[in-house]
């Protein structure tokens, strides 16, 4: 399964198997995660680590993003570890975004981690198996990347973004109301960095060239654009 694939199979995985995961396989997730791609101009630090290193944790492993704290570096927390929730759920592993959740030694760039384990909980089926927001709610054009960003996870699935098309760009502003604003922390950062990783694989996989991103404003004016190629979106 492609990572484009498993944006339309992949679920929260809150149930996991008791068995512990080989050393090797450790080894293969932890350099996965640490080599994955990140936005130009960032170095986020990730770490697995086994579930008895977290307090109020919901999976038997996570992988802990550590960077600085501004608005970019946690949007693009959000960006490459979607890229690892995704190659996890591809390979046959569950996993969880959870924010509830911390590291019990105290690290000052701890932002956010991603559970995971073996488990038996199915993938989805497909559009139709997933709970989200009307897709003309977040986005005025309905194509394959508005339907891949649609699908992505976020904090109690509140969705806190829009998506637009521009003549040479795919704009995701951040769109936080309701409930939503009451949220703690600024965990719809990491939700705008996810929805962009969806959008960039289905543009990939629509053969289209991604020329670039930009992170601009900040906290609830904050936007990221992914730049075209000369032949646009
Ligand atoms: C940034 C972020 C933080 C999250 N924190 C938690 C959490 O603390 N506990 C939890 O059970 N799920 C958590 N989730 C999972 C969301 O509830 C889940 O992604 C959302 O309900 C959509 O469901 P799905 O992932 O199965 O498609 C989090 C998701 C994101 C993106």
């Amino acid at each position: 399964m492609t990572l484009y694939e498993a944006i339309f199979a992949r679920r929260s995985v809150r149930k996991y198997r008791e068995n512990p995961l080989g050393t090797e396989v450790l080894a293969e997730i932890q350099n996965y995660a640490a080599s994955a791609k990140q936005l130009p101009g960032h170095s986020a630090r990730f770490e697995t680590v086994g579930g008895d290193a977290l307090k109020g944790g919901i999976a038997p492993y996570a992988i802990l993003a550590h960077s600085g704290g501004s608005d970019a570096e946690l949007v693009n927390i959000g960006y490459t570890l979607q890229g690892v929730d995704l190659y996890l759920q591809s390979t046959g592993y569950g996993s969880v975004w959870c924010g509830m959740a911390a590291p019990r030694e105290p690290a000052p760039d701890y932002r956010i981690l991603l559970g995971f384990g073996e488990t038996g909980v199915p993938l989805r089926s497909g559009e139709g198996d997933f709970k989200r927001k009307k897709l003309s709610d977040l986005c005025d054009t309905d194509n394959a990347a508005a339907r891949a960003a649609w699908l992505a996870p976020s904090a109690v699935n509140f969705q806190p973004w829009k998506l637009s098309f521009e003549a040479d760009k795919a704009v995701l502003r951040v769109n936080v109301r309701g409930i939503g604003r009451v949220l703690p922390g600024k965990l719809y950062l990491f939700d705008l960095g996810i929805a962009l990783k969806h959008v960039e694989l289905a543009l990939e996989h629509e053969g289209k060239t991604v020329a670039g991103f930009s992170v601009t404003g900040s906290g609830k004016d904050t936007a990221v654009a992914i730049q075209a190629g000369s032949d646009g979106f």
